[in-house]
């Protein structure tokens, strides 16, 4: 049991990717650091991450990759410590790790390594790390806060907030760093769940169910966004890189094309076997290119029974056209249950882009996914998180 009325220099409420981060950067500047958590261990989305493998960074992260309300806001502390940065770290570590596509970089082992690299960072830069630890009320006792945790009231100059977001509440995630921000009078830009599989209507389900378990190749699209990867269809939607990608822009009411076989354009592959073998069937010919299960289906919804020599242009151009160019509207998304981050937070307005400090209230940082910064699927969130707690750390 801690004493009451403790003092840091330095309390960070979250033990995930960005309070460590900005825990180690702290210690390192001799400043006294106190992290707390309430899970029994820190880093567990970096556990879970990547499959157990942690998809640590990715090469090409830039702004671009990244969604907000204002998205020049991420660009001071991309600079600042960078991929690069963080690959540096990784190596001095000795952690192997390789690129498995797109940039993106995994742990040749197991995300462990990186937690375990994280802990030993806090503890050479001195910083004190309590987890099982529950946090009640924050408040500002003139230059300083005060934060009543399970274990006593502390006290500290510099309180910085980096508790994530809303996603996969089953472990640990919370809306106290929204809280927070709320109680100190800063706006928050509405919060909803991304990189999260897309779901369908009853009736629609009912025709793609017997899909569930293929994968494809797909460019997909929502307005004027695009990402090429797989797309997988599932028993209650879809899902696959892609889907998740997108369902970072798409909103409800919005159809989503998905366009499979990128690059094969169906229309002229049928109508050469029209011409080459006119007594083939259409999903005989739609199999050569797609799985069986999926040519079946799309032959049978565009009720394409019959050989390829009965098919005019018009025909086959809109069997094409359920492959190249699929419309579909989503119903929903699986929510916060399975969504990887939560878009939206902390208005970046009201804070500061080279510290993370809140304008209006001095000594308060957010870093981390509470904030309105959510990067794409491959590596960018953990970027974010990197980024943005070590320029909190040589601020705090
Ligand atoms: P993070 O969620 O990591 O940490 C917040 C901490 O605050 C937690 O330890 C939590 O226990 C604590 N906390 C919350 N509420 C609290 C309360 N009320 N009291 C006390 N403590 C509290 N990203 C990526 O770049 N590459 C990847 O491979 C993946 N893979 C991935 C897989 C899965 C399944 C998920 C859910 C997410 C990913 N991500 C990812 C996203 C990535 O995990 C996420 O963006 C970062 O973990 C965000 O880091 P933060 O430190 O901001 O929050």
């Amino acid at each position: 049991m801690k004493a009451s009325t403790e003092e840091f220099d330095v309390v960070v409420l979250g033990a995930g990717a960005a309070g460590m981060m900005c825990a180690i950067e702290a210690g390192k500047r001799g400043k006294s650091v106190l992290v707390v958590d309430h899970a029994k261990a820190p880093g567990e989305k970096i556990r879970i991450s990547g499959g157990g493998r942690c998809n640590f960074t990715n090469l090409n992260a830039a702004p671009e990759n990244f969604l907000s309300a204002n998205p020049r806001f991420c660009i001071s502390a991309l600079r600042r410590y960078t991929q690069r940065d963080f690959i540096r770290l990784v190596e001095r570590h000795g952690i192997a790790y390789h690129e498995k596509t797109l940039g993106q970089l995994f742990c040749d082992g197991s995300s462990r390594q990186i937690i375990d690299m994280l802990v030993k960072e806090m503890r050479e830069a001195g910083a004190t790390l309590q987890l099982a630890t529950e946090i009640g009320e924050v408040e500002r006792a003139g230059e300083e806060f005060s934060v009543a945790l399970s274990t006593g009231t502390i006290r500290c100059r510099s309180l910085v907030v980096a508790t994530g977001g809303k996603s996969i509440p089953k472990m640990s995630a919370t809306g106290l760093g929204y809280e927070i921000a709320a109680k100190f009078g800063l706006p928050l830009v509405e919060t909803r769940p991304a990189l999260v599989p897309l779901t369908f209507e009853a009736r629609t389900l009912e025709k793609l169910k017997e899909l569930s378990g293929i994968a494809v190749d797909a460019v997909v699209g929502c307005g004027k966004k695009r990402f090429a990867e797989a797309v997988l269809f599932t028993h209650r939607g879809l899902s696959g890189p892609a889907i998740l990608q997108i369902s970072s822009y798409w909103r409800e009411g919005q159809e989503i094309a998905v366009s499979m076989l990128p690059g094969t354009d169906i229309f002229e592959r049928l109508k050469t076997a029209r011409t080459q073998n006119g007594r083939q069937a259409v999903q005989t010919a739609l199999a050569l290119y797609l799985p069986k299960r999926l040519a079946q289906h799309i032959a049978e919804q565009e009720k394409a029974e019959g050989n390829l020599a009965d098919f005019s242009d018009k025909r086959l151009q809109n069997i094409a056209a359920a492959v190249n160019d699929w419309r579909i509207k989503p119903a929903g998304s699986e929510g916060y249950r399975t969504a990887e981050v939560t878009l939206g937070g902390v208005d970046t307005q009201a804070l500061d882009s080279r510290t993370m400090q809140a304008k209006a209230v001095p000594g308060l940082y957010f870093i981390g996914e509470v904030v309105d910064v959510t990067g794409w699927l491959g590596g960018y969130n953990f970027q974010w998180a990197w980024s943005s707690g070590w320029s909190a750390g040589q601020a705090a």
